[in-house]
């Protein structure tokens, strides 16, 4: 029974994970399957009193799978690093030199998005969920969303050193302002530091001028 076993079922468990790994991969690649996302315009009404906001920041590591309807989703990114000042482009977070060279690339269950300030628009980048990569605790893949801090340095000038401290700290702000969102509405969210940042970047497809800084998930609480 067991020299059967590994005669039939063994070869047959290796062609059904190589159909599911390149039926995975082919997804990976195929973004155009996912439409953009139309975000809403934020709501500037809402929300607790700043004061209120900042004694409840607090980092939280339980998180429920439920989705964020799309509206708390488009308030999170603009308070995030959205357009506050249309006339001039500028920003939620203040950025170095004004470099605004900080992507938000969303990820969720149906894909992997790019946030894009101006236009209002998630736009799609992978047609794979890379939630688990987002992290190395598993509460990465169960959180609806994982927002991934990414600086394009090829917007940035001087050495290395001048690079990691302006991402660095340009993205430090836009964390604060997820953390203060997410206290005002009542949502888990954690920063992390502790990302493969080699293997989320493979997966995400980033070129040689992008550097993973931080991730974030957010979701609701257990
Ligand atoms: C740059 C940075 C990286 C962090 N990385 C992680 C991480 O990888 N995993 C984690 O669980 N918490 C991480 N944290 C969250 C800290 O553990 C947390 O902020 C700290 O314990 C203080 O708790 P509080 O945010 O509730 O005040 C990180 C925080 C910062 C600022």
């Amino acid at each position: 029974m067991i020299t059967l076993m590994r005669k039939y079922l063994w070869p047959a468990f290796l062609v059904l994970s190589t159909v599911t790994f390149l039926f995975s991969g082919a997804c990976g690649v195929l973004a155009e399957e996912l439409e953009p996302i139309k975000l809403s315009a934020p709501r500037l009404e809402k929300g607790k009193l700043l004061m209120e906001a900042l004694s409840e920041r607090q980092s939280s590591r339980s998180f429920s799978s439920e989705p964020l309807p799309i509206e708390v989703l488009s308030d999170l990114l603009w308070a995030a690093f959205g357009v506050n000042r249309p006339d001039s482009g500028r920003r939620t977070a203040p950025s170095a030199r004004n470099w605004q060279e900080i992507d938000i690339y969303v990820a969720m269950e149906k894909g992997l998005y790019l946030y894009d300030a101006g236009q209002n628009v998630l736009q799609p980048v992978l047609a794979q969920d890379i939630r688990a990569a987002c992290g190395l605790q598993a509460f990465t893949q169960i959180a609806p969303v994982d927002l991934i801090f990414v600086a394009d340095l090829s917007k940035m000038s001087g050495d290395k050193t001048i690079t990691d401290f302006y991402s660095a700290t340009d993205t430090g702000f836009i964390s604060q302002n997820v953390y203060l969102f997410c206290a005002s509405e009542g949502l888990s969210t954690v920063v992390l530091g502790w990302v493969d940042r080699i293997r989320l970047a493979e997966i995400m497809g980033l070129k040689e001028n992008q550097k993973i800084v931080l991730t974030q998930p957010v979701g609701y609480a257990e």
